[in-house]
């Protein structure tokens, strides 16, 4: 399959590693998957350390606009980009080859400015691809709701540089737990609700592919 899905947002801190760990490993029981590693903090490289040999996601590194371009357009894969928190060239490249851009948000207001800085990149991006949008993931969202919530879908809604993916994932010690093992969820608790909300949003996007 040559898909490439791009985990990106400009501000840190937000799931990208972590979303991006779960999606390599349980999409690579299905698909051959290749990993761009573009964070510069590299935690998706480190928890590939913590893995068992037999279990090793295969990762890739770029050190310009050229190499992530060369990596793209070469790809026969399901690649996914793990991007870091800032805008550089690199991310740039990515998110220009990207089929499908997945942004983490929270559901705090701080996240907005987050996303509206995120969104001048995005409108930036789009000046060489129109049809871009990036896909709004909540995830690390608290059990009592906050209000906030609906800032975050009204903003979506209002802008088409963004789409608002159905699934959602909550803040769930699972995801830290497992990382730190250098598992994915589904193999760290497998019927777990971290492990569930995941399989949901493989099952949206192998849907999204698709319709494509
Ligand atoms: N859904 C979640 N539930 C609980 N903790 C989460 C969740 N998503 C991310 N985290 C935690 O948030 C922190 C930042 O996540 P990380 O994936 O490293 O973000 P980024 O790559 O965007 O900087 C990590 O400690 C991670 O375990
Ligand atoms: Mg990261």
């Amino acid at each position: 399959m040559n898909f490439i899905i791009v985990v990106a947002h400009q501000k840190g801190g937000v799931g990208k590693s972590t979303i991006a760990s779960n999606l390599a490993v349980d999409l690579a029981k299905i698909y051959d998957v290749d990993v761009l590693d573009l964070d510069m903090q590299k935690s998706l490289s480190y928890f590939n350390t913590l893995r068992n040999d037999s279990a090793k996601l295969n990762i890739k590194y770029a050190k310009s606009f050229k190499e992530v371009a060369a990596i793209i357009n070469n790809n026969q894969k399901l690649l996914i980009i793990d991007v870091g928190g800032f805008d550089s060239d690199l991310n740039r490249a990515a998110i220009l080859g990207a089929d499908l851009v997945i942004t983490p948000v929270s559901d705090s207001t701080i996240e907005l400015v987050g996303l509206l800085a995120f969104k001048n990149i995005i409108v930036d991006i789009r000046k060489e691809r129109p049809e871009l949008q990036a896909h709004v993931l909540l995830n690390r969202l608290h059990f009592n709701l906050s209000t906030s919530l609906t800032d975050i879908r009204d903003f979506i809604s209002h802008n088409s540089e963004f789409k608002l993916l159905d699934s959602i994932i909550r803040d769930r010690s699972e995801f830290k737990k497992s990382f730190e093992r250098g598992l994915s969820v589904s193999e760290y608790a497998k019927d777990s609700k971290a492990a569930i909300e995941i399989q949901e949003l493989i099952k949206e996007i192998q849907n999204g592919k698709d319709k494509n």
